[in-house]
């Protein structure tokens, strides 16, 4: 008999509701066989080191939300931010997303998403861009990020950005994903910076520990490695 404290999501029904309605794009998953791929990944990474807040820039359908988001669940403690502006490839073209499907426009649908995942009470949702949350994060009393997962505009910029900003309110033993260190063509012609920006980290090894998994598109794995705040010469 289940005791009431303990929580275990994984049922194959809640895994054919993941692929079927959070939709993972890239994360090494198998859908014939119920394999989240990188998603047991962020599942298991939140059950084991328990965070207390975890914030995801950008997602899809929500595959990385949800994937984390049930780990919060079953620990029986912490919460997720979600920051998206919901663009969609069709309205907002090439430029600003590759994949978004503008699936976080109302405010309702977002938690009725969650909902069927049964995470609903563990997501915040920020319907903003990356450079419109990080000013917003004292003033909001957000609590320090103890993981966090990169997903949003791909761009070099955008990433360095997100990195640096997640940084400064990560501590000693944070971690950090970054989706979509494996994408040959798209850093080629510049279209994105995933892997160039690991180029620059794992020049401050004293700072950073990097693991890439180039699986897919690819996931990298930052442990930020000291409390002082990392300044990039
Ligand atoms: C579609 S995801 C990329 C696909 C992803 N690999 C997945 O598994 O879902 C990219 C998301 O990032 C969001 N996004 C784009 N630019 C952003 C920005 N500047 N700040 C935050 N999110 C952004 C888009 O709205 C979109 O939903």
């Amino acid at each position: 008999m289940m005791n009431s404290m303990e929580s275990f999501s994984l049922t194959t029904g809640l895994l054919r509701d993941v692929f079927r309605y959070a939709k993972p794009l890239g994360h090494n998953q198998q859908p014939g066989k119920l394999n989240l791929g990188f998603g047991f990944i962020y599942y298991g990474i939140v059950r084991a080191i328990r965070p207390k807040h975890t914030l995801v820039i950008g997602s899809g359908y929500g595959f990385s939300v949800v994937c984390l988001a049930l780990g919060i669940k079953d620990n029986g403690e912490g919460s997720l931010t979600f920051v998206d502006p919901s663009y969609s490839l069709l309205k907002n073209g090439p430029l600003m997303t590759v994949g978004g499907v503008n699936k976080w426009g109302n405010q309702t649908k977002v938690y009725d998403h969650f909902r069927q995942f049964g995470v609903e009470d563990f997501v915040k949702h920020y319907k903003l861009r990356n450079d419109q949350f990080f000013p917003l994060y004292e003033s909001d009393k957000l609590p320090g990020i103890d993981i966090a997962f990169i997903d949003g505009s791909h761009s070099y910029i955008d990433v360095k950005y997100d990195f640096i900003n997640i940084v400064k309110h990560s501590h000693k033993n944070s971690y950090i994903f970054l989706h979509d260190t494996n994408l040959y063509i798209r850093e080629m012609i510049r279209h994105s910076g995933v892997k160039r920006w690991l180029k620059v980290i794992r020049q401050y090894p004293d700072y950073f520990e990097v693991l890439d998994f180039p699986f897919d598109c690819g996931l990298a794995i930052v442990r930020v490695l000291q409390d002082k705040i990392w300044e990039p010469t």
